[in-house]
């Protein structure tokens, strides 16, 4: 297997070499307390902690708190605090939808569209405590939105802008939010979602009052509900821009991102305020190597955890210059961030295996040319990267002398938890190599739960101990979170990842070994796509299954068994397809529909998954034992009839 040494380059300029990496986490293995306590200086804290790690894995009591008699505010941290040496810096680097649209916000001027932006929500009745959806796209006032809850203590909720209104309304709804926060229209890819028309067909089911502000973005004519609905500029223009932070405990829940799992619907993830802070600037900081002047980019959605921490908190906890991104990697065409990253002198560049699939794709004609001369660290996240795509990332983005992190981590985890360090870990194409600071990997025998020591293991991957900026419950619903994650293998936190250590120690990360699929970079529970086919009144049973997809990682593949009487036809194909669209969003659009008349049940009348899995991959070889279905010859049935998947 190849091995990329560090190159001499990345180790003199980088703030973590191989020794320090090595002395530090030994330290933060050994001393826990002492290492956070040190390293939690790094952020402003109004009254700093004395009690630093209180955290318990024990199912069905855990429990988990960091920091906990400290106070402090994330706002004050990610925007105040640079005032007085980087006011004129630039926070925020929009690039818009249209090329050549970009806009510099100062650390100044964000300082003052986050206190109006504050003043707006408390004239609207947001207090410290209450629930603020953000829907909105990837827009400057997404971050202010979600940086002026941070400041009056309200918990936001950013719900991805692609979702559905059904899908936005769930979330209103779980959240018990008093406010949404839209805009008019959504630019991207040359295209604009009429995103306040989305949220009008929400509010139709949401109960309880709940308002809505609305950002403009293109102007144009969009349905206003009085009484309900507020423009933002217009009360901006009727607020003051001051606006004192308010003093927050650590634990206090900065924000709720809803995520899938294999069962039920999605749950509501809960993130606080001081580990979050301090976990997210510090990786942000190390794994990019960041300093001070560099333009740092990462093309994730705010609506996602990578947006979160790393477009947003991270970043401007660190007075950084973070590049907002409107638009698509492929618009105008498949140069664009190429294009950006040379105009803006771009120094970091975070993105998915996805999308470097897809520019790999179109060929070299749309890297070439472009002089990324600035580029110092590139980044990856979400699903295993393929060494193909791996090495053209390294070599023709990178041109060889720019080291790739792939830092693997979760919606969960807060922070990324492995991952090379830029000037301290030797590559190797695909794997994700080594645990940060504080993370304490182990590789657990899928059945026995054993732990496998040493190298060259494979396994499932947990976590044995706690770290900062770990997820504390699901909201409203604790025990939902003891049984998710540390039901299975007591005493440990459960990733539902499977992995393997090589012979060097590297970890290498294989995938999800529960029900849920990556479909570009973004994750799904094939439960949740289950049950909005089963929504629609021709079906009666359905089973989602993921398949390898070249560019997309996975694929939807959709089995359903109709209602009797309905009969199977093309243009029934197409309903089902674009009801899951209108039911989830056009994420979980499915790449094949199957008609089943009969799904491959066990005796017990257990959908053998398994066997599902193995059709749609076409690996019909590998089925393994099938003779314990009730009745066997369904399975003929679905081989004949597999679906071209597009
Ligand atoms: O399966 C892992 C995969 O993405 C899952 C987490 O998805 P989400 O909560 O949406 O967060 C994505 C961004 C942090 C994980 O359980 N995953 C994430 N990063 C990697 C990865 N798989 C392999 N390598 C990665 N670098």
């Amino acid at each position: 297997m190849t091995m990329i040494k560090v190159q001499d380059e990345w180790k003199s300029r980088a703030k973590i070499d191989a020794a320090t990496y090595e002395e530090w986490y030994k330290r933060s293995m050994d001393d826990p307390e002492g290492f956070w306590k040190e390293h939690a200086r790094r952020i402003d804290w109004i009254k700093e902690p004395t009690r630093i790690k209180s955290t318990d894995f024990t199912y069905p009591d855990v429990s988990i708190r960091w920091f906990e008699d400290g106070e402090l505010n994330v706002c004050y941290n990610c925007v105040d605090r640079h005032l007085k040496d980087r006011g004129d810096q630039t926070a925020i680097l929009w690039e818009a939808d249209e090329p050549g649209n970009a806009q510099h916000i100062s650390y100044k001027q964000l300082h003052e569209h986050v206190c109006k932006f504050a003043n707006v929500l408390k004239e609207l009745g947001v207090k410290k405590g209450d629930r603020v959806v953000i829907y909105l796209p990837m827009i400057p006032q997404a971050a202010y939105a979600m940086l002026a809850c941070a400041r009056i203590g309200a918990i936001h909720s950013v719900v991805f802008a692609g979702f559905s209104p059904q899908a936005l309304r769930d979330r209103v709804n779980d959240s018990d939010a008093k406010l949404v926060i839209t805009a008019d229209h959504a630019p991207r890819g040359g295209r604009a979602t009429p995103l306040k028309k989305n949220a009008d067909k929400a509010f139709d089911g949401i109960t309880g009052d709940v308002k809505c502000l609305v950002v403009k973005r293109t102007g144009d004519e969009t349905p206003i509900t009085e009484g309900r609905d507020f423009w933002l500029h217009e009360m901006e223009a009727n607020v003051s821009n001051d606006c004192p932070c308010e003093t927050m405990n650590a634990e206090d829940p900065l924000f709720v991102l809803y995520t899938s799992g294999s069962t039920g619907k999605p749950k509501g993830v809960v993130h606080t305020s001081g580990g979050y802070i301090v976990y997210t600037s510090m990786t942000h900081e190390y794994v990019f190597d960041y300093h001070d002047g560099d333009i740092y980019w990462c093309t994730a959605d705010v609506g996602w955890i990578t947006g979160h921490s790393y477009i947003v908190y991270g970043p401007l906890a660190n007075g950084a210059t973070t590049l907002v991104f409107e638009s698509t990697p492929t618009y105008p065409d498949a140069s664009r961030c190429w294009k950006v990253c040379e105009e803006h002198k771009v120094t970091q560049f975070y993105t998915a295996p996805t999308a470097i699939r897809a520019l790999m794709g179109k060929g070299r004609k749309f890297v070439e040319d472009h002089d990324m001369s600035a580029l110092k660290v590139l980044g990856t996240v979400g699903e295993p990267i393929n060494p193909e795509a791996w090495n053209w990332y390294y070599n023709e983005v990178g041109q060889g002398r720019v080291p790739i992190v792939d830092t693997y981590w979760q919606t969960e985890t807060g922070g990324i938890m492995i991952t090379a360090l830029p000037g301290a870990t030797d590559l190797k194409p695909g794997s994700a190599t080594k645990p940060f600071f504080g993370i304490r990997p182990v590789i657990l025998d899928p059945q026995s739960g054993e732990v496998l020591e040493g190298n060259g293991v494979e396994g499932v991957i947990a976590i044995a101990d706690s770290w900062p900026s770990q997820m504390r419950t699901v909201y409203r619903d604790h025990q939902r979170f003891a049984n998710t994650y540390f039901q299975q293998y007591k005493g440990y936190y459960f990733t539902e990842d499977g992995a393997r250590r090589d012979e060097d120690g590297y970890i290498w990360i294989t995938g999800r070994v529960d029900d849920v699929i990556n479909v570009s970079g973004h994750r799904m529970g094939t439960a949740e796509v289950e049950s909005a086919l089963v929504a629609h009144k021709a079906v009666s049973e359905a089973a989602v299954v993921g398949f390898s997809h070249d560019v997309k990682g996975q694929g939807i593949y959709c089995y359903v068994t109709l209602m009797e009487g309905t009969e199977p036809s093309d243009a029934l194909r197409d309903e089902l397809v674009s009801h899951v669209r209108s039911e989830i969003g056009p994420i979980a659009k499915p790449d094949a529909i199957q008609f089943a008349p009969d799904m491959p049940k066990t005796r017990s009348g257990k959908i053998m998954r398994r066997v599902l899995r193995k059709i749609a991959e076409d690996k019909l070889d590998e089925l393994g034992d099938t003779s314990t279905l009730a009745d066997p010859t369904v399975v003929d049935d679905l081989i004949e009839n597999r679906q071209n998947k597009g």
